[in-house]
């Protein structure tokens, strides 16, 4: 090869070593090293102690410019020493009153229940009692972790999606800040205070006091969201930095507004190109905008970039897709940050009309929901978000509201992808410093996102209707409009529609009940501009299985004796939405069950609400197919309640049904009980004597049979069945199958009134995260392998670990046979 074959290399490699002394000269450091944005999973190798540390009060306070020396010594009973006198090594560290966790983490969860009034919560004697009898208090969390001699030079953030509650964070004895807030995230720049290469090993302490509430609900205690490192050039794309918008869509053409906040944490100006590449759903880039910009030094800059993207293929619940911006910025010709924002293309309305998703009028199908579940508490892998996303779609519903709080951010993604509409709920009224800077952090985190729709500023104020309540809700209304004007923001009001200007300040009135004295057709007539959701009804209490209340138990009938006198029978809120087209849609409360206020029992031994339209598990109540028959299509008939009724024979029973057909005709033992019309969105009910045999319900469309439920009197519980959402797993270490558990009679139906001890037993590359089985009364404890059934089923989480191979899941049972389910985890 002759030498001048090798000159244009040769001439490059001048001009990048040109390159690369020049942001020496500019950084201290080689640009190379530190091209690369990197967004680790903080979540592993954590440590975790329960109950308070006596931290040296110089600690508490961070006096004396943050304790530059680390001589901080953090002392357990045990004299725990969590900083070192050494800065090179790490000392002696008492283990024995922490444990090895990995998060997300919600240790509430781990306790026994405790119906004991002298841990009253929050100062309040019902605190215990609506956090769902799990007591709170005071936590440490503790992680060591090593960051490379490479590594110097970048900005180095940790990110935790969200800690209940209250705080405080110290990386190597440095104070580096306190955070109230259990729903919103919090982020630290650590760079300044971390050990690079030799410097040393690193600690990050973080406390967190759960010991007050921020709802009435179970909230839990911990870090039980993820938690993310995140390394970057000095020069980089802010947090929560891009905001795309699709201000104009036609079916040829969708304009896409890309605004990208950059900055600059080097003391010199930047000269930068930024290049916003538009990704389709295969992965084609279908429009490429570049800009040429300087950033003055340690500051900030806005830019907007104009793009098209031809034939949009548009976001809907139906058809989820998703475009995506990459954002690349480079300087000297080096790519120094790499970006990448998930965003949809849809246009959103909502008037005094309906709501309106791409043109078509979109009555909302909602449900509201607290963020737990069985066995896990707060604590959920995405894996369980997804489940649950994916069972409300099944049930027909297309949209969910997060309430009372923002959700974490992996939930959002879930509803971009799987298409869930989302309310986003910001959880205080409060107009101070910190109150405008959660609503901030929440609206610049999830405004790309397309499955949100509006935002949510608060719920069931006690100040809804008062002069000052008007001020602050119109203060967060006005910063939520400049933030993000693409989406309304409204309020979960339960009163004061109509007093001091307070329904004015929003831009959709949202009603909590607004059946009640039928307020919402009154406010219609009254204030015919006024546009209008329903963000929340029902309110409809049942456990799953029963048929009778039962204060002992805890227990809340399936046909509807005890709902709360601001609720109302299942889908009956749908029959408003259909009824009153200037109501957009409703939110039902809620789609699960959920741990605490266990209204209307409210008391010891219950410890999980009622409201669900599926129980804590996710498995379907009665009331689930109300909603499905009124939201889906499918002609559907569903019978109840279960025909296992030992020694009732003779006595007269209620049977029900429900049902989208237009006439359904019961038969008991093969005997017709009647045919009747159907009221739409109505239970239809019968009365027949009870005996051993067969319910048979047949449902008609046009006079056509169009719809059978059978339901039998079972023989007793012989065996198990495992089923699992999933047959493979990720071998990640996060991924998760969901395990129904039925207890089935010798013909293999099940047995709806089991209540067997089921016991677990795991080999293989996985572990048991959880338990549960829908029973408000139940007091087993969420992390022993092991459950009763309640009325049929119970429910076991299995989580893979990070390598592959083949898990064994076993079920064993006093009397019954043994099941057994194998999951390959690759
Ligand atoms: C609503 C409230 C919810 C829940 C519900 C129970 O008024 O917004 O958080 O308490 O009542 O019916």
């Amino acid at each position: 090869m002759k030498i001048t074959d090798n000159l244009p290399k040769t001439l490059l490699l001048i001009l990048l070593g040109l390159v690369v002394l020049n942001c020496e000269e500019l950084n201290g450091q080689n640009f190379e090293k530190y091209n690369e944005r990197s967004r680790e999973c903080f979540d592993y190798n954590w440590m975790f102690h329960k109950g308070d540390i006596a931290i040296s009060r110089a600690v508490k306070a961070g006096k004396y410019g943050g304790l530059t020396d680390a001589n901080v010594k953090v002392i357990t009973g045990e004299e725990a020493v969590i900083a070192y006198t050494d800065k090179n090594k790490v000392k002696s560290f008492v283990q024995n009153d922490w444990k090895a966790v990995n998060l997300p983490h919600d240790w509430c969860v781990e306790q026994e229940f405790a119906n004991d009034q002298s841990k009253v919560i929050d100062g309040a004697p019902e605190g215990l009692v609506s956090h769902g009898f799990l007591p709170v208090g005071i936590s440490f969390y503790r992680k060591e972790f090593e960051v490379a001699e490479a590594d110097k030079g970048k900005k180095i953030n940790i990110e935790f999606d969200g800690i209940f509650r209250n705080s405080t964070v110290w990386v190597n004895g440095h104070l580096l800040g306190n955070h109230q807030s259990g729903y919103v995230p919090s982020n630290y720049d650590l760079t300044d205070v971390l050990r690079y290469g030799n410097e040393g090993k690193n600690v990050i302490l973080v406390k967190v006091d759960a010991s007050e509430f921020e709802g009435w609900w179970y909230e839990g205690c911990g870090i039980y969201r993820h938690v993310w490192l995140v390394k970057t050039n000095p020069v980089h794309v802010d947090r929560f930095g891009t905001y795309i918008t699709t201000p104009v869509i036609t079916s040829e053409n969708a304009k896409v507004d890309i605004r990208t906040t950059l900055k600059n944490e080097t003391k010199s100006a930047r000269e930068i190109i930024l290049t916003s590449k538009i990704v389709d759903n295969k992965g084609s880039v279908v429009n490429s905008i570049v800009s040429n910009l300087s950033i003055e030094g340690l500051s900030k800059s806005v830019i907007t970039q104009n793009a098209n993207v031809s034939k949009p293929i548009l976001w809907s619940p139906e058809t989820p897709n998703r475009y995506k911006v990459l954002t690349e910025v480079a300087e000297n010709g080096h790519v120094i940050d790499n970006y990448e924002t998930v965003f949809g293309i849809r246009n959103i309305e909502l008037n005094t009309t309906g709501f309106y998703l791409n043109g078509k009028l979109y009555p909302i199908k909602g449900t509201a929901n607290h963020q737990d579940f069985a066995g896990l508490g707060v604590a959920l892998p995405d894996k369980i978000n997804e489940y649950k996303i994916k069972l409300l779609k099944e049930m027909g519903s297309n949209a969910y509201r997060c309430s009372h709080n923002p959700p974490t951010p992996e939930l959002l993604n879930i509803c971009d992808s799987l298409g869930m509409l989302v309310m986003v709920e910001n959880r205080m009224l409060s107009s101070t410093d910190d109150g405008l800077k959660d609503l901030t952090t929440v609206l610049y985190r999830d405004r790309n996102h397309p499955s949100v729709f509006m935002w949510c500023i608060e719920n069931e104020e006690s100040i809804e209707g008062t002069v000052i309540g008007t001020r602050i809700i119109k203060t967060l209304v006005d910063l939520t409009n400049k933030i993000d004007p693409t989406r309304p923001a409204t309020a979960a009001m339960n009163h004061g529609w109509n007093d001091a200007g307070y329904a004015d300040a929003l831009n959709v009135v949202g009603y909590n009940y607004g059946q009640r004295k039928m307020q919402y057709v009154k406010d219609h007539q009254q204030y015919p501009e006024r546009k209008m959701i329903v963000t929340e009804s029902a309110s409809f209490t049942s456990t799953r299985g029963e048929y009778a209340d039962n204060n002992e138990k805890g227990y809340v009938s399936n046909f509807g004796t005890n709902t709360p006198g601001w609720g109302m029978p299942p889908a009956k809120d749908w029959e408003h939405i259909i009824k009153y087209p200037f109501l957009s849609g409703m939110f039902a409360w809620t789609g699960f069950d959920y741990r605490g206020e266990p209204t209307p029992i409210y008391r010891w031994p219950c410890v999980v609400s009622h409201f669900g339209i599926m129980d804590y598990c996710g498995f379907p109540k009665d009331g689930y197919y109300a909603y499905k028959a009124a939201w889906t299509d499918t002609p559907l008939v569903h019978v109840f309640p279960h025909w296992n009724w030992a020694g009732k024979e003779g006595d007269t029973l209620k049977i029900a049904a429900y049902t989208n057909c237009d006439e359904v005709e019961l038969f008991v033992n093969a005997k017709s009980v009647g045919r009747q019309k159907v009221k739409a969105f109505t239970r239809v009910d019968w009365k027949a004597v009870y005996k051993p045999g067969k319910l048979v319900a047949k449902a008609y469309k046009g006079g056509k049979l169009v719809a059978t439920d059978v339901v039998e009197t079972t023989a007793k519980p012989s065996r198990m069945s495992l089923n699992s959402d999933v047959s493979i797993l990720k071998a990640d270490g996060s991924d998760v199958a969901i395990i129904r558990v039925a207890i089935k009679d010798a013909k293999g139906r099940v047995v709806p009134t089991a209540d067997n001890l089921v016991k677990f037993s795991i080999e293989g590359p996985g572990r048991i995260i959880g338990t549960g089985n829908g029973n408000p009364g139940s007091h087993e404890l969420d992390k022993d392998p092991q459950r009763m059934a309640f009325n049929g089923y119970c429910m076991v989480l299995v989580q893979s670990d990070s390598k592959g191979g083949v898990i064994r899941l076993k079920a064993t049972s006093e009397g019954l046979s043994d099941g057994e389910i194998t999951l390959m985890v690759k």
